[in-house]
């Protein structure tokens, strides 16, 4: 990553009315924050948390239902919220691709994988037949498909799950974004070709210094490859930090109990704080105060008065969204000492 700024997700509220038999849901609140060019930033929560809508909502593809309360989306000084469909088009695809959970469902079933790509690529580049295909094999390729023509000639259901997700990548990648919004990609993947994904998403990065968010609910996913990540919990980002600091030194407790569920190999590096209990209640279900308090083993009565947002912790680009950290800080200018909050965690990333 560079540096420069390429995405600025700017106190995004969206809204999906009739989201809940008791009313409206709001899938992502208010959440901030940046991505820089060339950067892997991983998105990560439990289902239902509000990741995919985030996601849909950069590409201007929410449900009908879903609408967008407030906030700003600036994407090289445009505010993508403002575009209207016809504009949008112009940069999905083209400035901001995206790749799903399920290749095959993002394929059209009854054209061949060679004609679908080929389309493609007459449709933005205005190329001949013969320069699409042999564009087409060429993007295979660098997708590290190396019996290429042979894909090109084959439907969608004739290829394994590994593989399509390779022809989706070419496909994005064949009108160079900025930026891939990845949901899932490795989710339906064994672990062998996910690991392959995976070093083939770093090589992209590495070769074309495209920016990726990367939506999972898998923390190894997200440790191998993001440079940042943010936690959201029921819509809210609750913690975010450079990967090697979050998973060294998580501050918040939904962060930490996420952390404790990866297995370990180690027994006696077991987790020594209790992982999760329960499921994520539903939002109505939570009146006021801290959202996560329900379900945190460290909740105390001011988390049942307000709701926080993000505080920075003292000397790192760290931020949580927790009442421990007030109390902290509190507790440190009373005593006159500063420091970090010690953890239980020892994690290498
Ligand atoms: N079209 C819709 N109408 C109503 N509610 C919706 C709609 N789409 C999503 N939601 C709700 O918005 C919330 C966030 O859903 P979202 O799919 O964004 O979560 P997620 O973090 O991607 O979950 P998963 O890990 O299962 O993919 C959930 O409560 C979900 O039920
Ligand atoms: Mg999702």
């Amino acid at each position: 990553m560079n540096g420069n700024e390429l995405l600025k997700i700017n106190g995004v509220r969206v809204i999906f009315e009739g989201g809940d038999a008791s009313g409206n849901v709001t899938a992502v609140d208010d959440v901030t924050l940046a991505i820089g060019e060339g950067e892997i930033f991983g998105l990560v929560g439990e289902s239902g948390c509000g990741k995919t809508t985030l996601a849909m909502t950069l590409l201007g593809l929410l449900d009908p239902n879903g609408k967008i309360n407030t906030g700003s989306l600036m994407w090289s000084g445009t505010d993508l919220i403002k575009l209207s469909e016809h504009e949008m088009r112009k940069i999905r695809g083209k400035e901001i691709a995206m790749i799903f959970q399920q290749p095959q469902m993002a394929l059209n079933p009854v054209y061949k994988v060679g004609h679908q790509m080929m389309s493609l690529l007459k449709l933005h580049h205005q190329v001949s037949t013969q320069d699409a295909e042999r564009e087409s094999l060429q993007l295979l390729k660098q997708v590290r498909i190396s019996d290429a023509s042979r894909v090109m000639g084959a439907y969608p259901d004739q290829l394994s799950g590994g593989m399509a997700q390779r022809v989706m990548l070419a496909m994005a990648l064949s009108c160079r974004p900025k930026l891939l919004v990845a949901d899932e990609p490795t989710a339906s993947l064994d672990v062998t070709i996910q690991a392959q994904i995976m070093e083939l998403l770093l090589e992209i990065r590495e070769n074309f210094g495209m920016a990726i968010l990367m939506v999972s609910h898998d923390l190894g996913v997200v440790a191998r490859l993001c440079d940042k990540v943010a936690v959201m919990y029921l819509g809210r980002i609750v913690e975010i930090a450079d990967t090697k600091e979050l998973y060294s030194k998580p501050f918040h407790p939904y962060t930490k109990a996420l952390l404790d569920a990866v297995p370990l190999p180690d027994p006696e590096h077991r987790a020594s704080t209790p992982v999760l209990e329960g499921d994520l209640p539903r939002q109505t279900e939570i009146h006021g105060g801290c959202r996560f308090r329900t379900r945190c083993p460290s909740a105390f009565a001011k988390c049942e008065k307000a709701d926080p947002t993000l505080m920075a912790l003292e000397g790192a680009a760290h931020s949580a969204a927790c009442w421990l950290l007030d109390k902290e800080m509190a507790e440190e200018s009373a005593s006159g000492s500063s420091g970090f909050i010690e953890t239980t965690h020892e994690r290498v990333v």
